[in-house]
């Protein structure tokens, strides 16, 4: 099963990925942590990404679709994965449909957390993640356990350089003008789940449960 979580910088696509994530077995793919990955390790792409993440722009089309084929033709995506953060644009979701097409496979459903533009920013400013695992953490909802250490794995915590007020503002204007497009997208294919996630993580996490719950019972029923 293939899923794609949407949804504005900020919305808690990275935090309630743990959720689907575990209910449904299916590996995470985030293209902002792929580009981060790429980063810490120095690697050509990451140095490209690097000069369009930090002024809160899109990395090229070509070089995001890409990279993201490569990731999803390895065999722990050959029955489906979780698409964080991508597709972006419509072109992005275009290719996406025509690779899954090829092999007779599709997108079951993009799930929409919803959240209005003062919960983003004050969301972002306080987001702190794992160095290691990019865990999200916030300094007043969703604080570690112990401080500047990643309740998973350990790892350090730190502020994205993209989490700054001025860069956040940018990434939600690039999120409104290329990015929210793709909600009639998915909304007009029939396969658009909106979430609101305006509320705690453990309530959105809820809401997000019993819509794939409702897309498991779909599934059934079609057998
Ligand atoms: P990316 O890393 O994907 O960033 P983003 O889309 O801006 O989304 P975020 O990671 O900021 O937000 P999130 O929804 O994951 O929120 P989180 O769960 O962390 O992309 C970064 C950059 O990479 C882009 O700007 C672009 O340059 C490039 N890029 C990536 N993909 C690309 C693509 N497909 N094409 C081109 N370029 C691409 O939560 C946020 C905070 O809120 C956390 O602190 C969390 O603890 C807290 N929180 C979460 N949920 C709640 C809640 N319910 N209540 C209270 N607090 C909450
Ligand atoms: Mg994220
Ligand atoms: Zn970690």
């Amino acid at each position: 099963m293939y899923l794609i979580l949407v949804g504005a910088p900020g919305a808690g696509k990275g935090t309630q990925a743990t959720v689907v994530k575990e209910k449904m077995g299916l590996p995470h793919v985030a293209t902002g942590d792929l580009f981060r990955e790429a980063q810490r390790q120095g690697t050509e792409l990451g140095l490209l990404a690097k000069s369009y993440m930090e002024k809160g722009q899109l990395v090229p089309d070509e070089v995001t679709v890409k990279m993201v084929m490569e990731r999803l033709s390895a065999p722990d995506c050959a029955r489906g994965c979780l698409l964080d953060g991508f597709p972006r644009t419509l072109e992005q979701a275009r290719a996406l449909e025509q690779a899954l097409k090829g092999q007779g496979k599709s997108v079951a459903a993009a799930l929409y957390i919803k959240v209005s533009e003062g919960e983003l920013l004050r969301r972002l400013s306080g987001r702190w993640i794992c160095r290691q695992c990019q865990a999200p953490y916030h300094l007043v909802s969703a604080p570690p356990k112990v401080k500047g250490k990643c309740d998973q794995c350990g790892g350090e915590l730190y502020q994205r350089a993209d989490d700054t007020i001025e860069t956040a503002r940018k990434r939600l204007e690039v999120y409104f003008n290329q990015t929210m497009p793709l909600i009639d997208y998915y909304r007009q294919a029939g396969r658009l789940k909106e979430i609101d996630g305006e509320h705690s993580v453990e309530a959105v996490g809820k809401e997000l449960l019993a819509v794939l719950a409702s897309l498991e019972g779909g599934k059934r029923v079609r057998k």
